[in-house]
């Protein structure tokens, strides 16, 4: 059963999704491990709901970005994971943890890549202007919400839309897509060529 690590910096409702997905049968693998950046996050919270490992891991403390790296790195391994989730994890990975889980590390981002990376993507679509928006699920580089595109969804934007009604209309997509990028993953179906991911029996 593939075995999956998440981090997460906030709500974790992404994770969530993943969970349930689980609990439903739909999705066969396991949650070793739940890592956090802040203390606060909900994302514990609903790990422990659920008896899952999990662990705040404090930047501050270390010196430098590659030992608070390191520190992820070790406890994903302790708990042997295949597959590297970001869900809502608000870091860039550095080249060497990317190469360490090349191809093995996802990211959702609440647009349609490459366009409105980074922080407010459902605003920076608002106040652009756009009439599709969406989520994206990708394999994670060292770029900010950069790397091969694994599943899209759209979803129409409404004139009288505020950044929380997207936001909330978006949402409900990364919690069909996510799981169902892992799931794929978890197939052996997703299979990266030339900077593309192909899906295998689509
Ligand atoms: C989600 O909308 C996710 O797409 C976004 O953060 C939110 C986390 O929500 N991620 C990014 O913007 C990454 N650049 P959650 O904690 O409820 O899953």
């Amino acid at each position: 059963m593939l075995k999956v690590g998440v981090l997460a910096s906030g709500r974790g409702s992404n994770l969530q999704s993943i969970i349930d997905s689980i609990k439903a049968g739909v999705l066969k693998a396991e949650i070793k491990i739940v890592i956090t950046d802040k203390a606060a996050a909900k994302a514990l919270d609903r790990a422990e709901k659920y008896n899952i490992a999990n662990s705040y891991i404090n930047p501050k403390i270390y010196e430098n970005k590659s030992d608070f790296e390191q520190a992820m790195i070790d406890l994903l391994e302790e708990h042997k994971v295949d597959l590297v989730v970001m869900a809502g994890f608000m870091r860039i990975l550095s080249p060497y943890f990317v190469k360490h889980y090349r191809n093995r590390v996802m990211n959702i981002h609440p647009s349609l890549l490459p366009s409105f990376t980074g922080l407010h993507a459902q605003k920076q679509a608002l106040d652009y202007g756009v009439k599709v928006a969406g989520c994206t699920v990708h394999f994670a580089d060292e770029g900010m919400d950069t790397g091969p595109i694994i599943l899209q969804a759209t979803v129409p934007v409404m004139d009288d839309d505020t950044e929380e009604t997207l936001s909330q209309r978006i949402l409900e997509e990364e919690h069909r897509i996510y799981p169902k990028a892992i799931k794929l993953f978890s197939e052996g179906r997703l299979e990266v060529k030339d900077g593309k991911v192909l899906i295998i029996n689509n």
